[in-house]
């Protein structure tokens, strides 16, 4: 059978388009009218979705939690993509808005319990100074877990699976800078200078050559390895932590989660980072040269993990004291991200 057959019965069955997250990437490929199925398709899945959620976020089923966030990904997506695909007529539709608020109510339902026992007390989150020294001790608590992970990758990983640890890492560091330009829209000029300085340094100081996602490129071509087109996980978990900060940033109503989000890693990534490296130099004799981008980020978050106390949480919760728990929300979140993180690498390299 040639291909426009087999197109053509793709695309006129709907059993041909059975996930979730197929469905979507489905009804926001065209108009709804240029789509045969996209009747059946939306009905379908309006019908499915609280089964599926169900299956997610109570029964904790794996494969439910990983469509779940393959959907809420490509939902996401949408707001990088190309402005003239099609795919951006639907960033605003009902029928797409009702969806992703369905699935970001249950998922966050489901988050915020599991992180209730590390937030700061009442009397903490409108203090500036011991919110702070929160953010600061929750960042450096490293389960077993987190340790054995970062441990192993400085001593004993092989090459290839730091590949599988810098690929992992790959799908984020594109959208990094995105992520943080969706934290700038704020009144305060002291916090907007700090996100502007951050992505000042995203992009290179204006040397496009310099651009951290640049660096990153390169280092995959050092490696030997290319740019995945689409992330590389078949995991919820890795899904989980990279949706969060849209999930987040492309919600107005979550703003302040979005700042304490973007904070933790600003805290806790460079003593991560240290080890990295130590891994990266006991398998290369130059891995200055091949990874500079993750020498680059030893300084540089150093110093952005102290500006963020300082110049984005401190003035936030001195002018706005309510927004103290948001912050300590959407950095426990992320803590909570992090080390599902890493269980996901342990298991990658069959630690577990
Ligand atoms: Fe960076």
């Amino acid at each position: 059978m040639n291909t426009k057959n087999n197109l053509l019965i793709n695309l006129t069955a709907a059993e041909n388009i059975p996930t979730l997250s197929q469905q979507v990437g489905y009804l926001v490929s065209d108009k709804h009218q240029a789509l045969p199925l996209s009747e059946t398709i939306l009905n379908k899945l309006n019908r499915d979705l609280p089964t599926i959620l169900h299956a997610a976020f109570q029964d904790e089923d794996k494969a439910a939690l990983l469509e779940v966030h393959k959907t809420l990904h490509t939902i996401y997506e949408i707001s990088f993509s190309h402005p003239l695909s099609s795919v951006c007529l639907h960033e605003h539709s009902p029928w797409l808005l009702t969806i992703r608020n369905q699935i970001e109510i249950a998922w966050l339902n489901y988050e915020i319990p599991r992180i209730q026992k590390q937030l700061p007390s009442n009397s903490e989150v409108e203090n500036p100074k011991l919110l702070c020294d929160w953010f600061i001790e929750q960042a450096l608590l490293e389960s077993n877990l987190d340790k054995f992970v970062l441990e192993f990758l400085k001593t004993q990983a092989s090459i290839e699976q730091f590949n599988i640890f810098i690929l992992s890492d790959a799908t984020l560091n594109y959208r990094f800078c995105d992520a943080l330009a969706l934290s700038l829209p704020y009144s305060s000029e002291k916090v907007k200078a700090e996100i502007a300085q951050n992505i000042w340094d995203e992009c290179g100081h204006g040397i496009p050559e310099k651009s951290h996602v640049r660096q990153f490129a390169r280092m995959l071509t050092e490696l030997g390895l290319q740019q995945p087109t689409s992330p590389i996980w078949e995991d919820w978990r890795p899904y989980a932590g990279h949706n969060i900060y849209f999930c987040f940033g492309l919600n107005r109503k979550h703003y302040f989660k979005a700042i304490g989000n973007l904070a933790m890693p600003e805290i806790f990534d460079s003593s991560r980072n240290r080890k990295i490296v130590a891994g990266l130099e006991r398998l290369y004799s130059d891995a200055r040269v091949k990874c500079e981008y993750f020498y680059n980020h030893l300084e540089a978050d150093e110093k952005h993990g102290l500006d963020w106390l300082n110049n984005v949480i401190t003035p936030i919760v001195n002018s706005e004291p309510l927004a103290g728990i948001e912050l300590a929300i959407g950095g426990a979140i992320r803590m909570e991200t992090m080390r599902r993180y890493n269980e996901y690498l342990a298991d990658r390299f069959g630690l577990l």
